[in-house]
């Protein structure tokens, strides 16, 4: 996730440009630039670090001219550096762009485009696209260009590309990543967003997937991928700018549930492919991977909904890539003196790669000769930076304190992870590999259909907003789950005291509180051991607990068992925590806005733990 913005028209643009980064840097702030069409030339200036530090550099050496484009940066391919940071350009410097997403099929593009005799400057997936469009400039006049690489790509974007020969003019398109159109008073802007358009104008042109635009002072020509004319009426915005960054939703916490799908779209994209069935891995990863030794042993760490993700991934792991695996709580880890060699892998489960008890604990396995994979969502971090290899999670930045997509996003790339290493070491059947992997291929578009159980959620919620006592129950793979709904509820609304257990545990103590009344919530999808979860329910009931039942659709039983039910799609098991982390994190977020609970940064916590 990046932001991206443009403007052409009479005034200057690098203020303008600067002032709507300014408005995204919520969506990246690793590196950013911008880029200034004066007529003469494309001037360009990036820097490593927030907007503020490119923002002096360009106090110091303004830009000047009446066309730019601007980029704030969450890296997903290549650190972030200044030569990975945007704009890129082509071979000639001419032709400049800004992209947001992911070119799922850069690599081969590269390739052919070196062998064209291209010369790349970064590592990132974006600058082929700069060149893409050189190559077909030498045959084409730009527009065309510009349409007949975009026919090339494979993956998501959102591009607004300058072109040194055409001052005024912008060039956007869009597939699968955001990007709008501001239209002004002799003035036309581009933005991932409508807080990067709306100090200069309220009026909006949303764009859809595939299409293309020639932005110039005078307005948008929107066309489709082959050229057809799109005509469309503008809307105009009445948000605030505060609720504009949050994209309409009252919370970012909400607008993090709500981005799942695509977020895990993200983390898919690049990997696993349909057509042929296929999944690759960065080189560097891929190798780690091919030479971990053949009886290598998975050390997971991690904290909080880290741990919990990493909980999913003992289970994933063991069943299908047949690996012994222990988690650890990285706190409990690094004080344990745990065993660890040159034949132990740590896989380091970590949304901001800072964490300080993770990154210890990586410290002292690397130390013991232990070798240290990672999955994280933020490039260039601590624990991205020291370990073996990284396979990043591509949510995107997560505001909210409450982990939402980072959580849904680690367990998907624990799929994958699990997918390649099943294979490799033969865990599984071709068949059962292949139904797995159309699972996962499968899982945005679930993800979209489970979070049509809101409005039904948030009734639920409240109904029993008033109760301070939950407990979370689920069992194999949804045991975490239980841990994970127990964490947010009470992460967020901290009036309540919530509990996660294995469901079999029950037994074993906390069922002495269970009395008239007491909420229990149920992850009871599909599994091998659903008719056991619907026996704990029983226990429940017969103790006259409320119960609220997580259930696959369909499910029969689950509707006489329950006082509420919530139904998600059916899935294979193995994915099962993903969905259900949506009625959980739906859950709480109601109560806690049904209780008035300040939602984003809720009391004594912080988004990201550096200290011990
Ligand atoms: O950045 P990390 O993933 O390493 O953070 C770990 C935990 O601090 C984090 O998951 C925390 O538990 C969340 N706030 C839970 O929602």
């Amino acid at each position: 996730m990046c932001g991206i913005v443009g403007y052409v028209g009479k005034s200057e643009a690098m203020p303008i440009v600067l002032e709507a980064l300014s408005r995204l840097e919520y969506r990246g702030y690793d590196s950013a630039g911008v880029a200034i069409n004066n007529g003469r030339g494309i001037q360009v200036s990036r820097r490593v670090g927030k907007l503020k530090v490119l923002a002096e550099a360009l106090r110091r050496k303004p830009l000047k001219g009446a066309t730019g484009i601007g980029h704030t940066r969450w890296a997903t391919h290549g650190e972030p550096t200044e030569f990975n940071a945007h704009p890129h350009s082509d071979c000639s410097g001419k032709l400049v762009l800004v992209h947001n997403g992911i070119i799922e099929n850069y690599a081969e593009l590269k390739e052919r485009l070196i062998n064209a005799g291209h010369r790349f400057r970064s590592k990132t997936d974006t600058e082929v696209v700069a060149h893409l469009v050189e190559e077909y400039a030498k045959r084409h006049p730009i527009e065309q260009a510009f349409r007949l690489a975009l026919k090339d790509l494979r993956g998501s974007y959102a591009l607004c590309l300058l072109s040194q020969d055409a001052p005024g003019k912008i060039f956007g398109a869009r597939n699968g990543s955001p990007l709008l159109i501001g239209l002004g008073k002799g003035e036309s802007l581009f933005g991932s967003d409508a807080t990067a358009i709306m100090e200069r104008t309220r009026k909006v042109l949303y764009l859809n997937d595939l299409e293309v635009v020639e932005l110039t002072q005078q307005g948008a020509k929107v066309t489709t991928l082959s050229g057809k004319a799109v005509t469309r009426k503008p809307t105009t915005v009445n948000w605030n700018i505060a609720s504009a960054r949050k994209g309409g939703y009252p919370h970012y916490m909400l607008k993090e549930i709500h981005e799942q799908p695509d977020a895990v779209r993200q983390t898919i994209v690049g990997r696993l492919t349909a057509d042929p069935l296929r999944l690759v891995f960065d080189k560097r990863t891929a190798r780690f991977l091919k030479t971990l030794d053949p009886r290598t042993r998975f050390v997971i760490l991690g904290c909080g909904t880290a741990y919990h993700a990493g909980l999913v991934g003992e289970y994933m792991l063991e069943e299908f890539a047949k690996l012994p695996v222990v988690v650890d709580l990285a706190s409990e880890f690094r004080y344990r003196g745990p065993m660890l060699d040159k034949h132990t892998t740590v896989l380091a489960i970590t949304q901001s790669g800072e964490t300080a008890d993770t990154l210890a604990g990586i410290r002292m396995a690397k130390a013991q000769g232990a070798k240290v994979l990672a999955i994280c969502n933020v490039m260039g971090s601590s624990i991205a930076r020291e370990a073996d290899a990284v396979l990043y999670t591509h949510a995107g930045p997560e505001i909210a304190v409450a982990s939402t997509k980072a959580y849904t996003c680690q367990v998907t790339t624990l799929a994958l992870l699990t997918l390649f290493l099943a294979k490799a070491r033969r865990g599984i059947s071709p068949a059962q590999w292949r139904k797995l992997a159309e699972g996962l291929l499968q899982l945005p578009e679930t993800l979209e259909k489970t979070l049509q159980q809101e409005a039904h959620i948030k009734t639920i919620a409240a109904k029993y907003m008033r109760v301070r006592d939950f407990y979370y129950l689920g069992r194999r793979y949804n045991y975490p789950s239980a841990l994970e709904g127990a964490l947010k509820l009470k992460e967020i609304c901290p009036l309540i005291h919530a509990e996660g257990y294995a469901a079999g545990e029950m037994k074993h103590g906390p069922i002495s509180l269970i009395r008239r009344g007491w909420p229990v919530m149920f992850v009871a999808t599909d599994s091998p051991v659903y008719e056991k979860v619907l026996s704990n329910l029983e226990e429940v009931r017969a103790r006259k607990g409320s119960c609220i039942v997580v259930a696959s659709e369909g499910d029969q039983q689950a509707r006489r068992h329950a006082d509420h039910l919530i139904t998600v799609p059916k899935t294979d098991e193995f994915l099962s925590p993903i969905v259900a982390a949506i009625p959980l994190q739906l859950f709480a977020y109601y109560m806690a806005d049904a209780n008035g609970c300040d939602i984003d940064q809720p009391p004594n916590l912080a988004k990201s733990v550096t200290v011990e």
